[in-house]
């Protein structure tokens, strides 16, 4: 991948541009209760990026003025990305109140333990930047995937602009991401630490928070059951393959597999119901 450019991410970042979003075309269409639950599930993880900073910005990672000035303009991003979410739905006449502390408090132990593991790690060694690099660019990576498969799945051709939008931003911080831990990756104490570390700790962004993983589930069958679903998603496991050491890498296919298996058994009448919306959508796109 080409290299990043940090001073040109730096200059050019801004909150998301709101101005041309049609708000009344958005409040007249609506939204369905499982896009609700997955746009509020997407502001939540947004909101959250400022806890995920706390535990990515310590040690040797917080030495590295790129990486340091990066995050100061990533943070600032993704929070205008849930501000965005909300406002989505305060405009569609389905405000969502300031749920930081909510979320905070619904932290789980999981969440606190990698993150304890991770800013203590960054003290020990400068590896484990090659580590928050990597995770980082699953996640991104991931957030611009999930954002395009609902601007492609909603009835609500505002919400798809605003997402779309969204992906963008997303695509530039997995690049930064990325070219930061390949350039890490090369040393082979990182690229060890890296596979034991994701292999061990790393789980799908949002797991953690609140009901995490009953929505990431349910997001993963409305937007991912499908074929096309199965091959994005099998997309960002060999976009993460190309970093070295990382060849073994199939944890978002590996997550699907199991999220639907899963889904399925609890939630049956909701799975049957996306595969049929899935079946209206194949046709709809054979007719177009
Ligand atoms: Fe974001
Ligand atoms: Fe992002």
């Amino acid at each position: 991948m080409a290299e990043f450019d940090i001073e040109r991410f730096v200059t050019l970042s801004k909150a998301v541009d709101l101005s041309d979003i049609d708000w009344a075309e958005a409040r007249r269409v609506g939204i369905t209760d499982d896009e609700y639950t997955v746009i509020r599930f997407m502001a939540d993880i947004e909101i959250h990026t400022i806890i995920y900073l706390r535990d990515v910005l310590a040690g040797h990672t917080a030495s590295n003025p790129e990486v340091t000035q990066f995050m100061a303009c990533w943070v600032y991003e993704e929070t205008f990305h849930g501000r965005a979410l909300d406002r989505f739905l305060t405009e569609i006449g389905r405000p969502e109140p300031n749920r930081f502390h909510e979320i905070e408090s619904n932290y789980s132990w999981r969440e606190e333990f990698t993150g304890m593991l991770s800013r203590g790690f960054a003290f020990l060694t400068p590896h484990i930047s090659a580590v928050h690099m990597c995770w980082g660019a699953i996640n991104e990576l991931t957030a611009a995937a999930s954002y395009l498969a609902l601007a492609r799945r909603t009835r609500n051709a505002p919400l798809a602009k605003l997402v779309t939008k969204l992906a963008r931003d997303e695509r530039k911080h997995y690049a930064f991401y990325f070219s930061q831990a390949e350039k890490r990756l090369e040393a082979w104490g990182a690229r060890r630490l890296c596979e034991f570390s994701i292999a061990r700790f790393w789980e799908p962004v949002g797991v953690g928070i609140g009901d995490g993983a009953a929505n990431l589930a349910l997001a993963t069958s409305m937007l991912f059951g499908d074929e096309q679903g199965r091959q994005e998603f099998a997309a960002v496991d060999q976009a993460i393959q190309r970093l070295p050491g990382m060849g073994w890498f199939k944890m978002l296919s590996n997550y699907r597999e199991r999220a639907l298996v899963e889904f399925a058994r609890s939630n049956p009448a909701d799975f049957a119901r996306h595969r049929e919306a899935d079946r209206e959508f194949a046709a709809k796109k054979v007719a177009a």
